[in-house]
């Protein structure tokens, strides 16, 4: 795992949106896994920019989401679809069709969940992962306690995640109490992952899950297992990092981001 800690979140979102922006310049077909929430809308209105003024070409690419509500139409303002198409895809020049969240309509979870799973490992699995990290430690919607080998199902939410995410529904009683979502060993698969991680309320969690014991309580730690993680963080993020001073050292000198020190 690398950590890297830059002064704001919109220089994380910048470095995010280069890595983005290489991975697909390096495998235009590159298959991305795409998170929702507060902290991605930085990075997306990022790489519209850099799609509108810079070209990058999004046309090949394929996506598939973390998560998707339980219960909401696609058309739903609330559901992540709604999200995604508004914060992203609407804005740079993917085919829609090559878009794809869970259906968080689907009466069989089960069935639903196993489609998911099939048509990531179809396309030939993720490339790239993007997360970010729910206050209960989770990536994508594995709450605590989900098996570090999970794999896509419908999961009931915790109340620290009702709290973080109802304010954004309207009124905040009609956030759904459940979601599908992608399973800690389906994020495990993809072959690289950036986690970004902003904002002061984040520095307890990040702090646990990456200096702290693997353990399904908090899911992100499940990320220490895996091979090629970046964590992007913001200096209020980063508060209550233990070994900070080495992440920064590491990040001034290791060749392979010298040519972003410039770009930043
Ligand atoms: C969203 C997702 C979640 C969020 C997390 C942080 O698709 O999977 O894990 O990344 O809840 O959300 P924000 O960025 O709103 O703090």
């Amino acid at each position: 795992m690398e950590i890297i800690i830059l002064p704001t979140a919109e220089k994380a979102a910048r470095l995010a949106s280069l890595l983005i922006a290489d991975q697909i310049e390096a495998k235009p077909y590159s298959v991305l896994g795409l998170a929702t929430g507060r902290t991605m809308e930085r990075l997306y209105a990022q790489l519209a920019r850099m799609h509108r003024d810079e070209g990058l070409d999004f046309s090949k690419c394929r996506t598939f989401n973390l998560d998707e509500y339980v219960g909401l139409e696609p058309e739903d303002p609330h559901s992540y679809r709604s999200y995604m198409n508004e914060h992203l895809f609407n804005n740079i020049n993917i085919d829609l069709d090559s878009t794809h969240l869970p259906n968080g309509m689907a009466q069989d979870y089960k069935r639903e969940a196993a489609r998911y799973e099939r048509m990531i490992a179809e396309s030939g699995g993720i490339d790239l992962q993007l997360l970010g990290i729910g206050k209960s430690g989770h990536i994508g919607f594995n709450e605590p306690l989900s098996a570090l080998l999970s794999r896509t199902r419908e999961k009931g939410l915790t109340q620290t995640t009702i709290d973080q995410n109802s304010p954004l529904f309207d009124p905040p009683e009609k956030m759904p109490r459940r979601a599908f979502t992608m399973g800690i060993g389906t994020i495990l698969d993809s072959r690289r992952i950036i986690m970004m991680v902003t904002g002061a309320e984040k520095a307890d969690i990040l702090a646990k899950a990456v200096e702290g014991p693997v353990t399904s309580m908090i899911s992100a730690t499940a990320l220490q297992l895996h091979a090629s993680v970046v964590v992007i963080a913001d200096e209020d993020a980063s508060a209550k990092l233990e070994g900070t001073e080495y992440y920064h050292w590491l990040y001034a000198n290791e060749p392979e981001w010298r040519k972003y020190h410039q770009l930043l």
